[in-house]
């Protein structure tokens, strides 16, 4: 803190100073590219709305699925609000200029995201202003956190997943029209925030201590069991719209061990026995609570077995304790389901 505005400056002048290998050197090239592919791709808000409103005569959905789509796109639409925000915290907190810029290009996307979703939700009725715990503490802890490597994994890998995720499925189902093309857009620049995370976590991860690595999985372990918790919560909604939960579960976990994945490549590291332990008792909590037909049909026993299947073989003897601890041993190529 300075006093009389004579103590240390807030203006980073020592950003350029930093030395970049050529991989950090791509990666930086990378990142400057999200900010101006973002800027390529940029859409007007309110002209793709009207145009969408104009095209098919206004918002139509079933009477019986209105209060069901009411219900998720509000949530939806608060976590535009918090990626707005986390987006400005990270575009304010990154030093680097390509992670700044890329940072600050899903500040001006989110805002629109948060703005054309509350204006398509005001067709329906009044917008919700209230969203369930679970929704609410995931967002929470992302927001809350002034660890940087939290706040971009648990923004840019797993919420953005989530979105994505849920946007694929609705769209899918063809629930209204409007809405099912308005989301293409949304998707779209949600790929491009992942690709944040994906080139810049890798620099961030380099020199994590391993009990903070640990520590970070914990705390991502934290908003997967939110995201599922919500899941559950909204799995007569998703029915009644016709989303089922158990494709968006496994769809999600798809997505996110993909991400998880594609950083583990540009890490350079594999998966890690935390990692893979987290993975799997992820895995055979969704088995419990979204089973597939054999699962329902075998009851009690039938999630049970369903269970046991995801968390055969947790810990596998291979995996070094941890492939992001920098004294760690060298790291087998990264397998599926990676998680650090
Ligand atoms: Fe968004
Ligand atoms: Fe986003």
């Amino acid at each position: 803190m300075s006093l009389f505005g004579l103590g240390r400056s807030q203006i980073p002048f020592d950003m350029f100073d930093l030395r970049l290998n050529a991989t950090e050197a791509r990666r930086a090239e990378k990142l400057a590219n999200i900010y101006h592919r973002g800027q390529e791709l940029q859409w007007n808000g309110r002209r793709v709305l009207g145009e969408l409103l104009d095209k098919h005569g206004g918002v139509h959905v079933a009477a019986d699925k209105r209060a069901a789509l009411m219900r998720i796109f509000s949530i939806l639409m608060w976590g535009e609000l918090a990626a707005w925000k986390v987006s400005a915290q990270l575009a304010d907190r990154l030093v680097p200029l390509g992670a700044k810029l890329a940072a600050s290009s899903q500040v001006h996307d989110e805002a629109r995201h948060f703005y054309v979703m509350y204006d398509y939700l005001s067709l329906h009725g009044p917008v919700p202003t209230r969203i369930d715990r679970p929704a609410r503490a995931l967002l929470d802890i992302v927001l809350e956190t002034d660890d940087l490597c939290l706040k971009l994994s648990g923004m840019q890998l797993l919420i953005e997943t989530i979105a994505l995720t849920i946007f694929q499925a609705v769209r899918e189902s063809g629930v209204e029209p409007v809405l099912c093309e308005l989301l293409r857009y949304y998707e779209k620049d949600e790929a491009r925030h992942v690709g944040l995370g994906l080139q810049h976590l890798p620099v961030m991860l380099r020199s994590l201590p391993r009990h903070r690595a640990i520590a970070l999985l914990l705390a991502q372990a934290q908003v997967m069991g939110w995201a599922m918790a919500e899941l559950k919560l909204l799995e007569d909604d998703l029915r009644t719209i016709g989303v089922d939960p158990r494709r968006v579960f496994t769809l999600g976990l798809s997505k996110q061990a993909l991400a998880f994945e594609a950083l583990a490549r540009e890490t350079g590291a594999g998966p890690t026995v935390e990692g893979e332990i987290v993975n799997r008792l992820m895995t055979a909590a969704g088995e419990a609570l979204f089973p597939d037909e054999q699962a329902q049909a075998g009851g009690v026993w039938g999630r049970l077995r369903a269970m046991q299947r995801a968390l055969r073989g947790m810990v596998a003897p291979d995996l070094p304790p941890s492939s992001i601890d920098p004294d760690a041993p060298a790291a087998r190529p990264a397998g599926r389901g990676a998680r650090n």
